[in-house]
């Protein structure tokens, strides 16, 4: 389906484009200005009692620069980052070998960290709090737990989903931080940055417009200004200006408040297939066909922000603005209806 590889590409990840454009040092971080703050706070203090920095998560949708802060932080630590994800660490073997392989200080990354299998999370807890593993070696009769000592070393972990760690992982980030959608003008200053850093021509005007129009995120707002900068070299002189960006997003379905084919599509099945609402997210991914996580991680938290989708113990509603948007008359709120 179209629309749904146009929000593919908006909201992957380009490997590649995410080097270039990552900020790798605090003061070019736009935005979050709290959490930069703090974090910046634990950094400096760490490092003038030259000891490792406290286990770190960093929690929050997509593309909002959780990656990019563990990078950060490491760098300013002086640090070396080695980089994993939850769900790639199969085995208990695999976590000691990461461990066993850190040196003084180094900062171990655990990227999705919520998709952890819950056996080797509990490795992970003597690890964390007293730098130490316990392993078991050999196998039957012969099996024995041998207790090996860790450097004290940083844990930084991620997720998409905080609400999905367990309460004794919690607890053992001393440091928690959650990242928030940005504003319009913390945007514009992302995306100008980005333009210079990959010689594009851009106004203000066009850099607002792209930034307007990025459902508060970063990585949306570099993609974007990549398909402008395409239609502006096309259609135009090459130059990225509020006209200039405003037609290209419109060929890219995305539409004035930044929603794009998808969210379209899950307020309208909301409102047409469910009556409104209430409705599990289970149901509405099924009729979207779309993946429930997705829609969790990716789709509902900007709806809900914008004011689009309201989550209720019974499920999710659509509000007066959903049905604003798409051009339908509400019916009457609360009414009862016939299923
Ligand atoms: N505050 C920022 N200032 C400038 N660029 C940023 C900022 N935050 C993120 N970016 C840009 O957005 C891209 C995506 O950020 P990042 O990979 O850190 O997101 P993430 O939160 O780790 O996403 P995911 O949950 O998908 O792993 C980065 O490559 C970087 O170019
Ligand atoms: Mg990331």
């Amino acid at each position: 389906m179209a629309e749904r590889m146009i929000s593919d590409v908006l909201t992957k990840p380009d490997a590649a484009l995410e080097m270039t454009l990552r900020p790798a040092i605090f003061s070019d971080f736009t935005g979050q200005a709290k959490v930069k703050e703090r974090l910046e706070i634990t950094v400096a203090a760490a490092k003038q009692r030259n000891e490792a920095i406290d286990h770190i998560l960093l929690s929050g949708p997509p593309g909002l620069g959780k990656t990019t802060i563990a990078n950060i932080i490491a760098k300013a630590m002086g640090s070396n980052m080695k980089a994993t994800s939850g769900p790639t660490i199969e085995k208990a073997g695999d976590l000691a070998g990461l461990l066993t392989n850190l040196e003084e200080g180094d900062v171990l990354f655990i990227d999705e960290i919520h998709r952890l299998q819950k056996t080797i999370e509990e490795y992970l807890y003597p690890a964390m709090e007293d730098f130490k593993l316990d392993i078991i070696i050999d196998q039957g009769p012969n099996a024995r737990s041998v207790r090996l000592n860790l450097p004290r070393f940083t844990l930084i972990g991620a997720t998409t989903r905080s609400g999905l760690l367990t309460a004794p992982l919690l607890t053992r980030f001393p440091v928690r931080e959650r990242l928030d959608y940005y504003e319009a003008t913390q945007l514009q200053k992302i995306v100008m940055r980005a333009a210079n850093l990959l010689n594009i021509q851009m106004d203000e005007g066009g850099a607002m417009e792209i930034a307007r129009r990025s459902r508060g995120t970063p990585r949306i707002a570099n993609n974007l200004l990549r398909r402008v900068r395409d239609y502006a070299q096309v259609r135009g002189d090459g130059r990225v200006t509020r006209d200039m960006a405003d037609k290209a997003l419109e060929i890219l379905e995305i539409d004035e408040n930044g929603l794009d084919e998808m969210d379209k599509r899950i307020l309208e099945a909301v409102i047409t297939k469910f009556g409104g609402g209430p409705v599990g997210v289970s149901s509405l991914a099924v009729a979207v066909g779309e993946e429930p996580d997705t829609l969790e991680e990716v789709y509902e938290p900007y709806l809900i922000m914008e004011g689009y989708l309201k989550r209720t113990p019974q499920g999710r509603v659509a509000t007066e603005l959903s049905y604003k948007k798409l051009g339908l008359q509400p019916i009457a709120v609360g009414q009862p209806r016939l299923i």
